[in-house]
């Protein structure tokens, strides 16, 4: 198979070990059977096939590591309620919120699944994503998540796109367990972790641990049984409130962790040492009109990568712009333009396990990258609703 050589961009290659090197200024990035084979100045053309960049900016594809795309219905009425005055954690105690999207989701079949979570994910594409992590936690019986997850898979079988897959059964306890949740763990989140598993839907496992969820007591049988299976697990956590959830998530080696506007100094550190990631959702804070900010600079100092994602979902982050999701990043926890760009790609693939195979434009990783109309990150991060895609490169190929 003939090789490609990406000549003439500004790379920048979220490598800190490349783009701190003499000469980073001039690279070119070679290509071969999907992967990248060499990035350095002045590569040999021998036998490639030459791609001229037009001076533009190559970086890493996007990889959108936390979100909920598949789902039934819209709650833009919710948004009303909350405009009004009443709160999410209110709604959701009185059968709205994630109740409201499990009844809608519930009511879909597999291919009305994959035909509206289509709409989102081509969104996500046109601003370059190319790896998806998508969660169930709108069916919430054993049925309707796996057939959450079968829509999920569904979607890279018709798009360019790498999709993660994530069970997230203990996201609201439904109806029909009202007053049961151990029963529902056991039941539900644990019985159909081991099914959608023995499917091969599985890749990660995750809950929401909140007052208006469930506790670590509660989610400790899940998280055991993930352990035992081998599977790496994640948690929405310290998001309205503080519930230990993120320390819990560590003892189990969490690959990330996840919301985290009530997480502490201690918990950085414990994030710190488990290698857990802190994956920031500004766009569940900006709907939520929330106040209280990520600890940033505890994670900052404790040396917690720090991640951005669209969190997208019909509730509390309607958002399928990860340009936003940077820009956001910025103006509301005040990142830094270098951290906006590393949180949606190498910070995001570790978020999710594949910092061997994506979110760097390095040797030996897949040839995710995207080409922009534009010469610097802060020319991406600055502007809103503004989208310089020129050319989306996945495994190798432009794609349409
Ligand atoms: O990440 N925090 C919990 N779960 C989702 C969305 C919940 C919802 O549908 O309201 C989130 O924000
Ligand atoms: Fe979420």
């Amino acid at each position: 198979m003939l090789a490609t050589l990406w000549t003439n961009a500004r790379v920048v290659t979220a490598d800190a070990a490349i783009d701190r090197a003499p000469n980073a200024g001039t690279l070119e990035v070679l290509t071969q059977g999907g992967r990248i084979i060499a990035v350095g100045p002045a590569l040999s053309r021998e036998g490639c096939r030459v791609v001229d960049c037009g001076g533009r900016l190559l970086t890493p594809a996007p990889v959108d590591c936390h979100t909920h795309i598949v789902f039934g219905g819209d709650r833009a009425n919710e948004f009303e309620q909350r405009l009004e005055g009443v709160p999410y954690a209110q709604i959701a105690q009185t059968g709205g919120g994630i109740k409201a999207s499990m009844r809608a989701t519930r009511d879909m079949s597999l291919e009305a699944l994959v035909a509206a979570s289509l709409a989102r994910l081509d969104h996500l594409l046109s601003e370059g994503v190319s790896t998806v992590e998508v969660k169930s936690g709108y069916g919430l019986s054993v049925k309707a998540e796996l057939t959450m997850l079968r829509a999920a898979r569904a979607l890279a079988q018709v798009r360019g796109v790498r999709i993660v897959t994530t069970w997230l059964a203990a996201h609201a306890l439904p109806p029909e367990y009202e007053g049961r949740p151990d029963a529902y763990i056991a039941e539900v989140a644990i019985a159909g972790l081991e099914a959608a598993h023995a499917e091969g839907l599985v890749d990660a496992v995750d809950s929401f641990c909140e007052g208006i969820a469930f506790t670590t007591a509660q989610l400790a049988p899940l998280y055991n049984r993930a352990a035992a299976l081998g599977l790496p697990v994640k948690i929405h956590a310290e998001q309205l409130s503080h519930m230990g959830g993120t320390a819990f998530a560590c003892g189990y080696g969490a690959v990330s962790a996840d919301h985290l506007e009530y997480a502490t100094e201690a918990d950085a550190q414990a994030m710190a040492a488990s290698g857990t990631v802190a994956v920031l959702l500004p766009g569940a804070f900006y709907m939520l009109r929330e106040t209280v900010l990520p600890p940033v600079a505890a994670f900052r100092a404790a040396g917690v990568p720090m991640a951005l994602a669209t969190d997208c979902n019909p509730g509390t982050s309607p958002l399928t712009s990860i340009l936003l999701t940077m820009n956001m990043g910025a103006t509301l926890f005040r990142l830094t333009v270098p951290e906006c760009l590393l949180g949606v790609t190498a910070h995001a693939a570790r978020a999710l396990g594949l910092q061997d195979e994506t979110g760097r434009i390095a040797p030996g990783l897949s040839a995710d990258m995207v080409l922009w109309d534009v010469q610097t990150p802060a020319q991406l991060v600055a502007r809103i609703g503004f989208n310089p895609l020129h050319a989306r490169i996945f495994k190798g190929e432009v794609v349409a």
